[in-house]
């Protein structure tokens, strides 16, 4: 067993945090990982009304008792509601634990979800972000480096040196990931001093991840080549699976094209299309370089059982030398 600060802060029984994915983090999923011990992150952007996500809330209720949270986005996006909605809901229905994820750190809403009772993480990509995260008052920080699925940011520092410089500077608890996609780099990142996993890519092809099977076909044959960054000309730098739609965004980022031009591409229609109708080439899917140790689809339960058990060995292996 792995008990840390993070098991400990969050009341899961795995030191595991299965990141938000955009449209892939809805009820059933959500529920699914919390039930199975780690800790599951429903994405409230995926809701365009309040009733619906609250919906949502309910539902993962009814999918599990144990600990679950809400992701508050705070990236730029063109359909939303105002975070300030989704709080409303989350302290209407107890949801006692928030991620805040995006550009900026969450000072508008700190004061309200602490009130709240509510246990705050906040996700960033380097040293001085995670400084200012805890200087607001949030109850841990998790940090990705530059190998992760979806959003690098602009620093571009990998997971092995990320995570240390960010424990050495930080005096709460650090959930850390970015490339990690078993129980053996689960371990390293503990011997790293996290207290925390974060992971997205590996669980992308979970059965009870809601993304179209042959998408998930394809990514179980994908290697840790087969992913790309994006959207850095517009300032919003993505890590994602290689496909036609990133060939396209790249070139015409390279041209010039501003965010305008690039919706054609980069819509979350265009991401649905892929991602619920198998549409490989329709959209940009976020996807890790940790892309390259997911090689089986199986339920999230074994999934988590699974980098358990590698971690397990992993220490093993190292008390042994
Ligand atoms: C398909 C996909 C969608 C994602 N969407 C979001 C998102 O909406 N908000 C967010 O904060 N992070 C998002 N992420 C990042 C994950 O929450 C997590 O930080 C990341 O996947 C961890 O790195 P890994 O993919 O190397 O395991 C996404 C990742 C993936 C793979």
């Amino acid at each position: 067993m792995f008990k840390t600060k993070i098991t400990e802060l969050l009341g899961i029984e795995y030191p595991i945090v299965v990141g938000t994915m955009m449209h892939l983090s809805q009820a059933e999923f959500v529920g699914a990982v919390s039930e199975a011990g780690a800790l599951g992150l429903l994405a409230s952007a995926n809701y365009q009304d309040r009733e619906s996500f609250r919906q949502a809330i309910r539902e993962i209720r009814k999918r599990t008792a144990k600990p679950f949270g809400v992701n508050l986005n705070m990236f730029p996006a063109r359909k939303r509601l105002d975070n300030k909605v989704y709080i409303d809901v989350i302290l209407d229905e107890g949801v006692n634990i928030v991620e805040t994820s995006g550009h900026k750190a969450p000072e508008d809403y700190v004061d309200r979800l602490k009130k709240g009772g509510v246990t705050l993480i906040h996700k960033c990509v380097g040293v001085r972000y995670a400084k200012k995260a805890e200087s607001l008052g949030v109850d841990a920080v998790t940090v990705v480096g530059y190998e992760n699925g979806g959003a690098t940011g602009r620093l571009d520092i990998t997971t092995l040196c990320l995570v240390p410089r960010v424990v050495d500077n930080v005096n709460i608890p650090v959930i850390a990931g970015g490339g990690v996609s078993d129980g053996r780099g689960m371990a390293a990142l503990l011997a790293l001093g996290a207290e925390g996993v974060i992971m997205g890519t590996r669980f992308l092809v979970a059965d009870e991840c809601p993304l179209h099977p042959k998408i998930k076909k394809m990514l179980l044959t994908a290697t840790e080549l087969d992913t790309t960054l994006v959207l850095r000309s517009v300032g919003n730098t993505h890590r994602v699976w290689k496909n036609r739609a990133s060939e396209t965004t790249a070139e015409m980022e390279a041209r010039g094209a501003g965010l305008e031009e690039l919706f054609s591409i980069i819509s979350g229609d265009q991401t649905k299309k892929m991602y619920f109708d198998g549409e490989a080439d329709s959209g940009l899917l976020a996807c890790g370089q940790g892309i390259g140790l997911v090689n089986d689809r199986k339920p999230v339960v074994g999934i988590v059982a699974e980098i358990m058990a590698e971690a397990e060995a992993a220490r093993k292996r190292l008390n042994g030398l």
